[in-house]
């Protein structure tokens, strides 16, 4: 195993031989000894070691430790499985090592952006002329997308912020439902606005927000620069705004519309699911997540905008010795994101497009929504468990009856091996949360999980 290619090839086969144990390993590696595979990591070695000893080392202590998400009875977050093509694709685009700023540091890189970004857009049902760049993920996406909102609803105030900053600037007011995802707090503090800055929206018994509600609170704010923030696919119940109606409600203050859809963008790639997000081209910029539904390999998220031209002017910067940037010249994919210097991200996205095709990715969207109500069926029809809310995307939420019996049921099907997710609180009431987000995952993992949080619930009961 001296040379790089007997060590590529011993890296993916470990890869690959992992990924096909994943199906029946224990999903969470409970029994790991983390001491000691910290200990057998070593503190900073003085002298080198040779490169096959190296991955073989980092394999042979990590692969223990790692979690099952990739196998196909993995239900917690929203964890994606990788798609086949997608991850071959991530494998060379390490092998690869391309910087995808624009045309000059990778032309291929930058190509491949720009087809795969018209793509998404095609499947996602958003305007062709909008912009994109490749993100790390949701919370980078809509990061990108308020940055590019401040600049725009400052702008038509008459403010300059990139050049000016916030001090002295006109007050930016965020409206955000309260069931917003947390990372659109954490994108208005890292663009200086501050949480204070949010004036919450009630949502509905189903988590999407309540749009009377929203248009009260827009009547009753003040008239300045105004960013609504909207959702697709509520992180606990999958729920999505009404956009069309919310859209409408903040066009007329003359906001401008986020859209945070890390997972429930994709319902528009399916014609079963697309009526959940009617009305998702009329917003100003949107957030998804490559690596949740579509099951690209970490990292991938993208964020798009309406406003080429303001998402440019929050994000582009150029230098005398940056070739290949301004005005006239190809697109630089550098123009759309947070980072300067990056992974060549479109490769895997590109490939697991490619994969799929627009049935397939249609397919996955329906599949996972089928076994996301195989599991509410199957777990509604127990004596004392609940189905609490409308399974209309890949979320399901589940009361054992008691948050002390939620808790414990969660625990155990989490110790079980079997199968995994996590515990949730919402509206009052503790839940267990399911999604259904993998391509692996068959109607056979759905009825192999039920049948482990029945016996984790008898289990506990008889306690
Ligand atoms: C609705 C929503 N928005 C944003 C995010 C953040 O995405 P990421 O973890 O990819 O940064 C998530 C993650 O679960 C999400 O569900």
């Amino acid at each position: 195993m001296s040379d790089l290619r007997d060590l590529l090839a011993y890296a993916t086969t470990r890869a690959a031989d992992y990924r096909q144990r994943m199906a029946e390993a224990p999903v969470f590696p409970a029994d790991a000894d983390l001491d000691a595979i910290r200990k057998a990591l070593g503190p900073l070695p003085d002298e080198p070691a040779p490169a096959a000893e190296v991955i073989r080392q980092l394999a042979d202590i990590v692969e223990p430790a790692l979690v099952a998400s990739t196998g196909p009875r993995y239900f917690g977050f929203v964890i994606g499985g990788a798609l086949d093509a997608a991850t071959a694709a991530d494998v060379l685009t390490t092998g690869w090592d391309q910087n995808a700023f624009n045309v000059v540091s990778s032309p291929g890189a930058a190509l491949v952006e720009d087809v795969a970004g018209g793509w998404l857009k095609d499947l996602l049902g958003l305007p062709g002329g909008a912009s994109f760049g490749f993100v790390t993920g949701g919370q980078a996406a809509n990061t990108v997308g308020l940055a590019a909102a401040r600049q725009h609803v400052l702008a038509a105030a008459g403010w300059d912020v990139e050049r000016r900053g916030l001090h002295g600037a006109p007050a930016v007011q965020v409206v955000a439902s309260a069931e917003r995802h947390v990372t659109i707090d954490c994108a208005v503090r890292f663009l200086g606005l501050g949480t204070d800055t949010i004036r919450p929206v009630a949502a509905g018994a189903q988590g999407a927000i309540d749009v009377a509600d929203l248009a009260r609170v827009l009547a009753d704010g003040p008239a300045g620069p105004t960013i609504v923030c909207l959702q697709a696919g509520n992180v606990n119940s999958g729920a999505c705004d009404d956009l069309l109606a919310a859209a409408a409600v903040a066009h007329e203050h003359a906001a401008w519309v986020h859209v945070d859809g890390a997972f429930g963008l994709w319902a528009a790639a399916s014609p079963a699911t697309r009526h959940l997000v009617q009305g998702i081209e009329s917003a100003d910029s949107w957030a998804a997540d490559g690596h949740k539904w579509l099951n690209v390999p970490y990292d991938s998220g993208y964020a798009f905008c309406a406003h080429p031209r303001a998402h440019q002017a929050a994000m582009s910067f150029t230098a005398a010795y940056l070739t290949g940037q301004g005005a006239g010249g190809p697109r630089a994919p550098g123009d759309y994101v947070l980072e300067s210097s990056r992974r060549a991200r479109g490769f895997a996205t590109w490939a697991a497009l490619r994969e799929l095709g627009r049935t397939g990715v249609a397919g996955l969207v329906d599949r996972c929504c089928a076994l996301a109500r195989r599991f509410a069926e199957q777990l509604g029809a127990a004596d004392g468990v609940t189905v609490v809310n409308d399974v209309v995307l890949n979320q399901v939420l589940v009361s054992f009856g008691s948050d002390q019996e939620t808790n414990r049921v969660v625990d155990a099907v989490q110790r079980s091996g079997e199968c995994w997710m996590g515990a949730t609180s919402w509206h009052g009431q503790r839940l267990m949360r399911i999604s259904v987000s993998s391509w692996r995952t068959t109607e056979a993992d759905v009825d192999r999980s039920v049948a482990a949080i029945l016996a984790a619930r008898s289990g506990s009961a008889a306690r």
